[in-house]
């Protein structure tokens, strides 16, 4: 069949769509700025006619109308990383949190996450019939393959991508034209605090490196520090404006990249409109699934790779606390081990975790004696390499757990220091002299 018939045919409003969605299912939704709007919108509207679906979903940017109180009851939430909407609703037991690398997540669909419907959003298709995944990629074909039933928006707003980005009408039962502006990720203000951060991870940076950037503030503020650096590259779970900003600059260029050069290789983006309208029809950029991106085994293939995630705190060992405030599930482990273990396998690579070095308006040392009970390790002290604050770099790798600590205690507040000296003394059995004990 001519795809344009097939087109015609499947094309639904989505108060049609969802009637493919029943009791006891579990919808899988697209991630991000391309989760599909209407027709989350639309099941929270008809909530009352469901009862136990159950809705996998990752990051989501904005306002979720499923999460809203009247949802309650009639779906369930599943996701392996929690943002400021979904914590409430699974902090209020409307469902749960799994723990996953989420380079796992495509080969889970279809297993481990059942997935009876997938919905995402798309770009209108092409001559051919083929539509972008546009800015998230990331499980998307998983989800499309295992599904009984797909649903696609296809959005005149969502940018045309390359890479591993084509779905065709053929894979899909249902379609929905429509035109709505992508949900924006805010841009993080930067102080001198996050700027000096910025600079300490900079000064790991060599010209010739590819850049992984974790998510929050501190990523977007090493980019700032690194505007004199020279054909950088990108190869990231995700990036955000900062990048574009330094692509437009022409400090990165992927000039030097020994895999996918010249592209900036990433599985999802979240940012303002002006980063969406850089990435339509852009042939510098390239979206391929989760797994191949975050695989350890690919990232390691980029010479010179360097990984700046962030984190909420750190003990004395190293172990770092990504993703929990104690018992609290703050967001999830996402990429970080991955890209960690891929940079410490790549030729000259760096693993670094930068973070504030205090939390709560600066009442809270994010450098511990202890993880507070519950907190769950996403890096753990065997992975970890650099640690930077404001106050400095501290290299953990091949360290003893003394030199651990005395290096942790010279880059926290010094606010803190007193007490981390403290433990420091109790537990090495010896008087402080700054760096030099052992
Ligand atoms: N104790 C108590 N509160 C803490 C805390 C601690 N140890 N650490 C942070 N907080 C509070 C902060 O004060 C802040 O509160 P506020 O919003 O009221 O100001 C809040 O928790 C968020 O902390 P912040 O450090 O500003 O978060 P962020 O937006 O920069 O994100 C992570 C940091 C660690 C949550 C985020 O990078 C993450 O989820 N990482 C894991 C996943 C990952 O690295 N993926 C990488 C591939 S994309």
């Amino acid at each position: 069949m001519n795809w344009k018939e097939d087109y015609r045919r499947k094309v639904s409003k989505p108060t049609e769509a969802i009637k493919d969605i029943h009791d006891g299912q579990c919808v899988v939704m697209g991630h991000a700025a391309a989760a599909p709007r209407l027709i989350q919108q639309t099941l929270a509207d008809h909530c009352e006619d469901y009862n136990d679906v159950l809705i996998f979903h990752m990051t989501t940017l904005g306002d979720n109308p499923c999460y809203k109180p009247q949802c309650y009851g009639h779906f369930r939430h599943v996701s392996n990383f929690l943002s400021a909407n979904s914590r409430e609703v699974i902090e209020r037991r409307e469902g749960d949190f799994f723990p996953a690398y989420f380079k796992d997540v495509p080969a889970m669909i279809g297993n481990d996450i059942p997935c009876d419907v997938a919905v995402f959003q798309t770009t209108p298709p092409n001559a051919e019939g083929y539509c972008s995944l546009g800015v998230s990629c990331d499980y998307a074909h998983a989800a499309i393959r295992a599904a009984k039933t797909v649903i696609i928006e296809t959005n005149e707003m969502m940018p045309y991508t390359h890479g591993d980005t084509m779905i065709h009408v053929s894979q899909v039962d249902h379609i929905i034209p429509c035109a709505y502006r992508l949900q924006e990720l805010a841009q993080p203000t930067l102080g001198e605090v996050e700027l000096a951060i910025g600079r300490n991870c900079a000064s790991l940076v060599a010209d010739g490196s590819t850049l992984q950037l974790g998510i929050g503030a501190i990523p977007d503020a090493v980019l700032q520090s690194l505007t004199e650096k020279n054909d950088l590259g990108i190869h990231s779970e995700m990036f955000s404006n900062g990048v574009m900003d330094l692509m437009k600059k022409g400090v990165i260029n992927g000039r030097r990249k020994t895999l996918h050069r010249g592209k900036a290789v990433v599985t999802f983006i979240m940012g303002t409109r002006e980063l969406y309208d850089f990435v339509d029809d852009n042939h510098d950029v390239e979206f391929h699934p989760v797994d191949y991106v975050n695989s350890p085994l690919i990232i390691a293939k980029n010479d010179r790779m360097i990984s700046i995630n962030s984190c909420l705190e750190v003990d004395l060992q190293g172990q770092v606390a990504s993703e929990t405030i104690g018992i609290r599930q703050y967001s999830g482990v996402g990429g970080q081990v991955d890209f960690i273990r891929g940079a410490s396998l790549a030729r000259e690579g760096k693993a670094i975790i930068a973070m504030r070095s205090t939390a709560a308006k600066g009442t809270i040392s994010r450098i511990k004696p202890f993880l507070p009970q519950g907190a769950a390790v996403s890096t753990s002290r065997n992975d970890v390499d650099y640690i930077v604050t404001e106050y400095g770099v501290a290299r953990l790798k091949g360290r003893t757990l003394q030199h651990r600590a005395e290096d942790l205690i010279n880059i926290a507040h010094p606010n803190f220091r007193p007490m981390l000296i403290e433990e420091y003394e109790r537990r090495f059995k010896c008087k402080w002299k700054g760096n030099g004990n052992v």
